[in-house]
Order: structure tokens, then C-alpha cells, then sequence
């Protein structure tokens, strides 16, 4: 790696954080991959030649917990996800050069090759470790199988992360209070023999290399303070079935974490081996020379800046340049669920047929890459309606009718200093903007030169002027039109490509590199047409609404466990009895009492939930309950209700809920007592 601006003389390899293989994605999931796709076609407008790879996530506990779950065979769920994304990323314009897999024929190589040579260098060695085991199913509990309390930070924590705490990887046998995800055991800790990789060993060098390191200030600062607190060896082999084995062993499965960051490699191979070695040679920037950019979610910044530059340089790689991490991001003020249907599912935004550069120019604009971004479709609709149609695909459009009509074309005339001077700064802007790893603002530069255009067209007024004295308006006008396609072509690479076409030009704005910014466009072209759709008010009330119900259909089955036919009194159609017998103990487990309604209000944006504070004798709690349709919320105060009040709790419409509240059937009536059992009374 150079270190030098891009472009760079040697070619670049840009990654995206592989995703698993076990759900459908929605468009938080979107944002790391545009991301990625926006860096490295900026990249490829610098002039710097980028190869962009990536592929699925294929091993490991989060694909066989999720097989356990459907009860199917973990190779055909992930294969069938696999192929669901290969679909999926093209259609958001995500081109990856190569897309590949990690349980593919390349990566079962390159995952025996870098292990053992990391063996033969002598950095890996044999030890005891505790492993979590269930001793009722006899089984070990590797990684997402068991959960427990986090050692640093006390959290609820999965086998091998605090995914909802600190965010360090966890060791086999860290987690405090082991229980086991699969049957609710709790688990116990055995002695088992695994495979350690010593990173204790390369401390320095990862101090060293963490200086180095340029992208994200995130991806540098956590990093560091985990040097600080000194690195543990790195153990390397599960007790599992689903996965490649440690080379030479076939009890010992790798975990997942090691050949996932291989497949980086393996994807590019595939890449050099479909175009040819002297089209693109992954060595030269595995091997050589070349710049390896990798692009994650922050959540795995620990396994990016510290085990796999370990392992690269164990294994002989080249070094990786750039870690470049991105925050959360949420809806609508809440996180994504998936298993709870809050989401804007990928396949859904293309289905209501937005124009997928939409969702991309959003996700890059609305916030710097490693700030937490929210989405919510007002703010979606006030973007696109803004910038997108307001100012770009306004500018481009007047200008280049005008051109039409009055000249067939581009002008014949010069551009002019104020308007090559202005182009020029922009370009500059995006040159710094794409060195810096800004792809927001990248395409705040074109945006903005957009915005200029609108401005300077304004200003000359060429409606109000002769053709002699409106062509060189026009010229300038036309010229900032085909800089802002170079310019906006990584955000938004479809419409670039029409505003491409409709200045008349041949070629592809995909192969359009800076200087192109200020070559004339062709002389003739036709009438041009707008680039990008309103997003209508209705529309937005419309969707916001969608994602309601949705949420609130998903919570209501939740709280009530009914889904009677609408009308439960006097039903016959009941829901049949539970087939399973639990145990008293199972029964004793739940904290049921009396309350007292103190106060209820309905949630704004919401038209099913409550907001209750509930007297449970101990404490007042807050519930959000669904009954706003059901009761007259006003008369809800002093209302006796039965609560459960050892559920865990929840936030619905950014509100928390702090136990439930029991209801009967669709019409949520309320349980209540008879006698005069007052607020905390045990319900047994
Ligand atoms: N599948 C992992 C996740 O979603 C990411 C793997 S990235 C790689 O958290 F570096 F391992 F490739
Ligand atoms: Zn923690």
C-alpha cells in the first residue's frame, strides 16, 4: 500500500462486510453496501482502478442456530439466501466485480492455505479452554447457541459478542451465566482442546498498523483502547458441524471469523480468474503493492483492525489501508426488527417502485458514513423532493431543454472563466471529498455545483435574452449539467447514466473519469426528460401508515396471543389448545400482579397504543398497551388490571413498555379482579 493519493499507480480492492446468509435484507442492511458500491465507483471516476468484491456469509452459529429454527439443512438456507442477495444488491446498482460465497471450492483453498501457514509460522498452538455445554442435551454451545452476561460490561450477551452492550468479542467461556439459546438450559462450562492464534504476540505490530490505518476515525480510536487493555489470543476452532475444518482435523470446525475475512481474498481471485490476471491481478493488492479498502458496519471493528490484519500479516498479505466504518442506523427513531416486522424491507422499496438512486442518495447524503442515520419516509420525501428533483433534476433539465430548443444542442460558444473556475473547485471538492473516504460529500459536491447551476441560470436570465447573447448561458449551463453527471454518477449512477444519454453522449458516465467534466458534450441532442420522481405527500402518509400497522399488528399478536375471527364473543372458532404442558415452575417464573391505571394517554402517530402508568403497589410502571381503538382511553383511569410485570421490556414507538397489560381476545378486554385485591397483590 502507498499511502499515497488516490488514484494510486497500483490497483485497489474494495470490501463490504460479508453479509449472513440467514434473513431477507431491509434497507438498514443496504446502507454499508451502497456505501461500499458509491466509494468504489468514485474511486473508479478518479481514474484509480478498483476491483469490488464481497460475498455471503455462509458458517457459523448464526446460520446453524437459524437452521435449528426452520429445522432445515444449514447449506440450502444460507445457498437460498445466497442467492436472494446476488439478486437483490444489483438491483440498488450495489455491482460487486465478484460475488461469491464463503463455503465455495476458492475459499475452502485460500481458508487451507493462510491456516496453515499461520500454523507453520508458529502462531497457532493447542490449549484447554471452557466451552459451554448443555448438559440435559448433551451438546456443546458454541458462539449465538449459548447467551449469558457479559464479563466487561454486564450486558445480556451473546456466546461470542456484546451485541447489545460494550461490542467486544467474546471468548468461548467469557460469557457469565451461560444459558442455552436453543432449549432454555442453563449451561455449564467443560473443558475442551482448541486451536489459539497468537495475537498477543503482534501487539505492536497492530499499534503500528492502527497508525497507519486511514478511513473512519471509529475504526482507529476503539481499536487502540483495546491494545491498550492488552490483546488475548484469539481462539480459532468450534465444536460445531456446520463450517470448513481445521485443516487436518476433522473434529475441529474454524470459526466463522476466520475464513469470513478470507473470502475478501478469495471473492478477488475468482475476479482475476473471470477477467484475466493482466485485466486485474488480485496479488497486486493482496500480494503487492495495491490498496485494500475495507468497508463494515461498526459492530465488527474489533474483527477488521485487529484478528484479520493479524492473521494477513502472519499469512503474508499486504496490509490493509483503509477501515472505513459506518454507524447505525434506524427507523423512524427505533431500531430495525426483523422477527418484530419493523422494517423497510428491500425487496418492498423497489416494489413500491422507487427509483432505487433515491434510496442510495439518501442513505450516502443524510449523514456522515460513521454517523448513526435514522430513516423515516417524510425525511426520505423532503430529500428527494428537495435535492434530488428540486435542485438536480431541476438544473439539468431547464438547462438542457433550453438547449434543445434553442440550439438542438450544445452551443456553439466558450464556457466561461466564473463557470470553469467553479467546475474546477468542485472536481477538487470530490478529488478530497473520495481521498478522505466522504462519499457523502462526493456527492455534496455535485449537489451543490447543481446548486450553482440554479442559481447562475437564474441570475442570466436567458429566457429574457436573444439566442446570440443566451448561448454562452446555455454553454455554461450545459457544461455544469455534464459535470454534475461525473460528479453524481457514484450516488446515483442510473440517473447519471440517463442525464448521460440525454446530453447525447456515446459512451457510459460509468467510464467518464474527471477530465470529462469539462470536455463539451455533443452539439446535438434531443429533448431531455426529468431525472427523478416527486415523492408525493400521500404517498408518505400512505407508507408511514403501512409501517404502523405493520408494527402494530406484530406487537398486537405479541400481547394478546389471539387471532380470533374479530368477533370472540360467543366464537366458536377458538384458537386450540397448547399442546405442551409447562411446569408450575415454568408457571411460578411469571411475576403477575394487581394494578391500578393511574393515567392514559393514546401515542401520537399511533392509532392502536396506549401509553399507561400503572400502579403495581411496588412501583408505578409505564405500559404501552394496543387498546386505543378499544376502550375509551379517558375513562381509563382507576381502572383495576392484572399486569405481567416480569416481561422483558420493549420500546414501541419510541416508547418503553414496562410489562404488559392482560387483555382477552381482539376486543382487548381488560382482566380485572372482583374482590378488593389491591395494587402489587400476586396473581397465583
Ligand atoms: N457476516 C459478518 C456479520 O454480518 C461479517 C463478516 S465480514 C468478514 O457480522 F470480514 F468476515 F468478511
Ligand atoms: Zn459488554
Amino acid at each position: 500500500m502507498s499511502h499515497e493519493e488516490y488514484p494510486t499507480e497500483e490497483p485497489a480492492v474494495v470490501t463490504c462486510g460479508l453479509p449472513y446468509a440467514n434473513g431477507d435484507l431491509h434497507i438498514g442492511h443496504l446502507r454499508t453496501y451502497v456505501g461500499g458500491d458509491v466509494l468504489s465507483r468514485a474511486l473508479e471516476t478518479l481514474g484509480q482502478q478498483t476491483a469490488f468484491v464481497c460475498g455471503s456469509d455462509m458458517h457459523g452459529t448464526p446460520i446453524a442456530v437459524q437452521a435449528i429454527q426452520e429445522g432445515r439443512d444449514p447449506e440450502d438456507l444460507a445457498l437460498e439466501y445466497h442467492g436472494q442477495y446476488q439478486e437483490t444488491f444489483p438491483q440498488f446498482g450495489v455491482d460487486f466485480d465478484n460475488y461469491g460465497h464463503t463455503h465455495d471450492e476458492t475459499n475452502r483453498e485460500t481458508t487451507r492455505e493462510t491456516v496453515e501457514t499461520l500454523d507453520r509460522e508458529g502462531y497457532v498452538y493447542e490449549d484447554e479452554v471452557l466451552v459451554a455445554w448443555d448438559p440435559e442435551d448433551d451438546q456443546p454451545l458454541p458462539d449465538r447457541y449459548v447467551e449469558g452476561t457479559c464479563p466487561y460490561c454486564g450486558e445480556q450477551a451473546r456466546g461470542d459478542e456484546c451485541d447489545e452492550g460494550c461490542g467486544r468479542h467474546l471468548e468461548p467461556g467469557a460469557v457469565e451465566d451461560p444459558v442455552s439459546a436453543i432449549s432454555g438450559n442453563p449451561a455449564e462450562y467443560r473443558e475442551r482442546t482448541h486451536k489459539f492464534f497468537r495475537v498477543s504476540e503482534l501487539s505492536e505490530y497492530l499499534s503500528g498498523f492502527l497508525d497507519r490505518l486511514e478511513g473512519t476515525a471509529n475504526a482507529q480510536n476503539q481499536p487502540r483502547q483495546w491494545i491498550e487493555e492488552g490483546i488475548e489470543d484469539w481462539c480459532i476452532t468450534r465444536d460445531l458441524d456446520w463450517g470448513f475444518d481445521y485443516p487436518g482435523r476433522e473434529d475441529l470446525v474454524l470459526y466463522v471469523w476466520v475464513d469470513a475475512p478470507i473470502e475478501y481474498v478469495s471473492s478477488a481471485i475468482q475476479y482475476s480468474e473471470r477477467v484475466g490476471a493482466d485485466v486485474y491481478d488480485w496479488k497486486d493488492p493482496w500480494k503487492r503493492d495495491g490498496e485494500i479498502i475495507h468497508i463494515i458496519g461498526r459492530d465488527i471493528i474489533q474483527h477488521h483492525t485487529i484478528f484479520w490484519p493479524a492473521m494477513l500479516h502472519v499469512a503474508g498479505y499486504n496490509e490493509p489501508r483503509a477501515v472505513v466504518a459506518s454507524g447505525f442506523m434506524s427507523l423512524d427513531g427505533d431500531a430495525f426488527s426483523t422477527s418484530r416486522n419493523r422494517a423497510v424491507w428491500a425487496r418492498e422499496f423497489l416494489a413500491e417502485g422507487f427509483d432505487p438512486d433515491t434510496l442510495r442518495y439518501y442513505l450516502t447524503t443524510v449523514g456522515g458514513f460513521q454517523d448513526d442515520i435514522d430513516f423515516s419516509w417524510d425525511r426520505f420525501a423532503e430529500r428527494v423532493n428537495g435535492e434530488l428533483v428540486g435542485n438536480v433534476g431541476n438544473f439539468a433539465y431547464r438547462s438542457l431543454l433550453f438547449a434543445h430548443r434553442n440550439f438542438g444542442g450544445t452551443p456553439d460558444a466558450d464556457v466561461s472563466a466564473e463557470v470553469r473556475d467553479r467546475i474546477a473547485e468542485a472536481v477538487e471538492a470530490f478529488e478530497d471529498a473520495v481521498n478522505d473516504y466522504s462519499t457523502r460529500e462526493a456527492t455534496q459536491a455535485a449537489v451543490e455545483l447543481a446548486g450553482f447551476g440554479n442559481e447562475y441560470i437564474q441570475r442570466h436570465e436567458p429566457w429574457n435574452l436573444d439566442d446570440e447573447e443566451a448561448a454562452p448561458v446555455i454553454r455554461d449551463c450545459v457544461q455544469i449539467a455534464k459535470a454534475v453527471a461525473v460528479l453524481v454518477y457514484p450516488a446515483t449512477p442510473d440517473a447519471a447514466g440517463r442525464l448521460w444519454d440525454q446530453l447525447g453522449e456515446d459512451g457510459a458516465v460509468a467510464d467518464a473519469t474527471l477530465e470529462a467534466a469539462m470536455e463539451a458534450p455533443p452539439a446535438e441532442f434531443d429533448a431531455p426528460a426529468e431525472l427523478f420522481e416527486k415523492v408525493e405527500d400521500e404517498r408518505v402518509a400512505e407508507l408511514r401508515q403501512k409501517l404502523e400497522d405493520r408494527v402494530d399488528a406484530a406487537t398486537t399478536d405479541e400481547t394478546e396471543s389471539d387471532e380470533g375471527d374479530g368477533d370472540d364473543e360467543g366464537s366458536m372458532s377458538h384458537e386450540p389448545l397448547a399442546n405442551e404442558r409447562i411446569s408450575f415452575d415454568d408457571f411460578d417464573d411469571l411475576d403477575v400482579r394487581v394494578g391500578r391505571i393511574e393515567s392514559a394517554a393514546a401515542i401520537e402517530d399511533s392509532d392502536k397504543l396506549v401509553r399507561l402508568e400503572v400502579d403495581i403497589g411496588v412501583e408505578t410502571r409505564q405500559v404501552v398497551a394496543g387498546i386505543q381503538q378499544l376502550h375509551d382511553v379517558d375513562a381509563l383511569p382507576g381502572t383495576k388490571v392484572v399486569v405481567l410485570a416480569n416481561l422483558e421490556k420493549a420500546e414501541l414507538f419510541g416508547v418503553e413498555s414496562d410489562g404488559m397489560v392482560l387483555a382477552a381476545g381482539e376486543e382487548a378486554d381488560l382482566l380485572t379482579t372482583h374482590g378488593d385485591a389491591g395494587p402489587g397483590t400476586k396473581i397465583r
